[in-house]
């Protein structure tokens, strides 16, 4: 049976800060972040959109009510959580007007969330072929102002409806994946911000593809002429491309460019918005169909997710019929393109900005579709516009 995308969506913000005014603000070069980094644009968050509207906003654009009526399972990948016992995933399950005889939870592990949730899915579906699974990746990517990772945040949810039969394309049955207990990137729960290991978390990034690379070349004897293109976990859009660089001497030069092109096609949106944590993956591969012109029926793509801390999985998809059809990028253009710049005091100002605590109230007011109405007694209430 296929089993794969049938759907896919993202959600950012509609507030950016340009790299070169970041740079100009740190007394850094801008070549350091557009060349160095690779990222031109950082998608940033107003305090009223957290995790459950960024998800609901990336799912909406995608759901027919026939969908609606079809999920048995809303999973949510995230690292930016918002409490320790509720679920997003319950708040967008209501949201969305999902059948109530649903299962929703939220999965953790870094930025590797959503692939596990993805899989699982899958699982779901080979038993229950008639039925959907809903998986969201939904995450702030905030590191600090003034601090090493500021240049690679971001934030954003990316929506995958998951079926038998898909529009876009199956999964195969090849993933090959590694857990190694290191401390790269964690964040305590006390803390707002994550403590970062910024080369040990390069490092170990390479490191773990390496290793599920080569297990996967082992397991399934598929190599680098095999593949149409590689999508990667994008933290910022070099790091992808240097575990790119890393394997490229395995084949012949056609190949290399060939790779090579589609990972730059990958990055289209990722330079533009940053770190989306859980769903960076999966906005690469958004970006990659969305964005190329040489992907066909039937082409290849491998794709690499890493989680610090650190859990790893390489697989691979293969694009199915119609899978043109299916896709937003027109819309997701569009969302790309209407967004409002912030000056860096601007920018400073909205990223300090937090919800009231310990049973306090505030009201705000937001025209997206989904946002935070209104805090009162620890309850977050959500509108929808
Ligand atoms: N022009 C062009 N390139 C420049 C440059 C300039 N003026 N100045 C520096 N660079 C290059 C560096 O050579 C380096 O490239 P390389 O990695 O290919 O060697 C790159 O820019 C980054 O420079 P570096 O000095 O390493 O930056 P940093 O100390 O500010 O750290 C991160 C960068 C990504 C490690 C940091 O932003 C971070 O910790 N981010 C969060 C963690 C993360 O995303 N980890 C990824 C794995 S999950």
């Amino acid at each position: 049976m296929n089993i794969g995308i049938d759907k896919l969506s993202f959600y950012v913000p509609n507030l950016y800060v340009d790299m070169t005014d970041l740079a100009h603000a740190r007394e850094t070069d801008p070549d350091k972040f557009h060349i160095g980094i690779g990222q031109d644009k950082m998608a940033v968050s107003p305090v009223t959109q957290d995790i459950v509207t960024l998800g609901a906003n990336a799912a909406a654009k995608i759901l027919s009510d026939t969908d609606k009526k079809e999920i048995d399972m809303v999973i949510v990948g995230t690292e930016s959580s918002t409490d320790y016992s509720k679920a997003s995933a319950v708040s967008i399950h209501r949201l969305l007007g999902i059948q109530p005889f649903a299962r929703s939870f939220e999965v953790k592990e870094a930025c590797y969330g959503a692939t596990a949730a993805l899989q699982m899915a899958k699982d779901y579906i080979s038993e229950h072929p008639t039925r959907k699974v809903l998986v969201i990746a939904s995450d702030l990517s905030r590191y600090g102002l003034h601090s090493g990772g500021e240049p690679t945040q971001g934030a954003g949810a990316i929506a995958i409806l998951v079926t038998s039969d898909p529009r876009i394309l199956t999964l195969e049955n090849d993933s090959v994946f590694l857990t190694e207990d290191i401390y790269d990137f964690w964040r305590p729960s006390y803390s707002d911000f994550p403590i970062v290991d910024g080369p040990l978390s390069n490092e170990t990034y390479i490191q773990s593809f390496g290793k599920v690379w080569t297990r996967h070349k082992e397991v399934t004897g598929l190599a680098l002429p095999d593949y149409d293109a590689l999508c990667f976990h994008i933290p910022y859009t070099k790091m992808g491309k240097k575990a790119l660089l890393s394997v490229l001497p395995e084949t012949d030069e056609t190949t290399q460019e060939r790779l090579m092109k589609r990972y730059e096609e990958s990055i289209t949106y990722s330079r533009n918005v940053g770190n989306l944590y859980t769903g960076s993956l999966f906005l690469g591969l958004i970006s990659l169909l969305e964005v190329s012109q040489e992907l066909e029926v039937g082409s290849t793509i491998g794709l690499f997710s890493y989680g610090s801390g650190a859990v790893s999985e390489f697989f691979s998809a293969r694009l199915v019929k119609g899978f043109k059809e299916q896709l937003l990028a027109n819309e997701h253009q569009a969302l790309l393109n209407n967004r409002k710049k912030l000056a860096i005091p601007e920018y400073e100002e909205v990223f300090s900005q937090t919800l009231p605590k310990h049973g306090e109230a505030a009201e705000f007011s937001d025209q997206t579709r989904f946002s935070i109405e209104k805090v009162e007694n620890d309850i977050r209430y959500y509108r929808e516009n």
